[in-house]
């Protein structure tokens, strides 16, 4: 059992995921994108704890150090499910992460979401990112589609989307409901990009 405030979750989590296949960093002109780390934590708690940060994202604030490391616990959890993949961006100009990029496989296709911290925000980072991430992700086995989705206010989010290429299939009406928001039930518009499917073999 975990008990907040001890740092660390259990030992025996660790060895079990500890061994997952990871993917190999990737280097853009100005950033490493690389799965992120136990030690990352207290940076990652810089930005996830504010809450402009986190407004517009699934998970709420960090409130405390242990929630970062209960995020890094549940992403070394999903990739070694291979639900996620994610990678901490990291500017080649700092020594530490300011956010993080995620591909979440649900063949065929995947979904990306991304956050960066706000001192960083305009600067091209997520899209410098993004472009890069969907190589990756055409990359993986199986997959006909990349798509992202944003609240419909967050005009940064699908701009980047835009900016890399994917073009709005619709907007989700009464999507999500977010009680962070002075109208909790929100309007998401979601952007993709395809590549044709091709039967590779007769009998596949
Ligand atoms: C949304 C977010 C990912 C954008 O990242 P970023 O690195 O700042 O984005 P970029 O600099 O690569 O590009 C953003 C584009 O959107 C534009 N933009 C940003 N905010 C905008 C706004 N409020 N109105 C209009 N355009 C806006 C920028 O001008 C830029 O376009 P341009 O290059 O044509 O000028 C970042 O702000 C963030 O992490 N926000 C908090 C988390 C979040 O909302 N994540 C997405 C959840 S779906």
């Amino acid at each position: 059992m975990y008990i907040k405030g001890e740092g660390l979750p259990p030992l025996i989590f660790r060895i079990e995921t500890i061994h997952m296949q990871l993917p190999e960093p990737i280097e853009t002109e100005r950033l490493i994108l690389k799965t992120p780390t136990w030690a990352d934590a207290p940076d990652i708690f810089r930005y996830a704890s504010n809450p402009e940060v986190a407004h517009f994202l699934s998970w709420r604030a960090h409130k405390t150090v242990d929630d970062s490391y209960r995020f890094i616990a549940e992403v070394e959890k999903k990739m070694a499910e291979g639900s996620l993949i994610e990678f901490g961006i990291y500017p080649k100009e700092l020594d530490h992460i300011i956010g993080t990029i995620g591909v979440m496989p649900h063949m065929p296709r995947v979904e990306i979401g991304y956050v960066i911290d706000k001192p960083y925000w305009g600067r091209g980072y997520v899209t410098e990112a993004m472009k890069a991430i969907i190589e990756f992700a055409w990359t993986l086995e199986n997959i006909y589609r990349i798509e992202a989705k944003a609240d419909e206010v967050n005009i940064g989010s699908w701009r980047v989307m835009e900016k890399c290429g994917l073009k709005r299939d619709a907007m989700l009406k009464s999507y999500i409901y977010d009680e962070r928001n002075e109208v909790p039930v929100r309007n998401m518009v979601i952007y993709s990009m395809t590549k044709p499917y091709q039967k590779l073999t007769e009998n596949e």
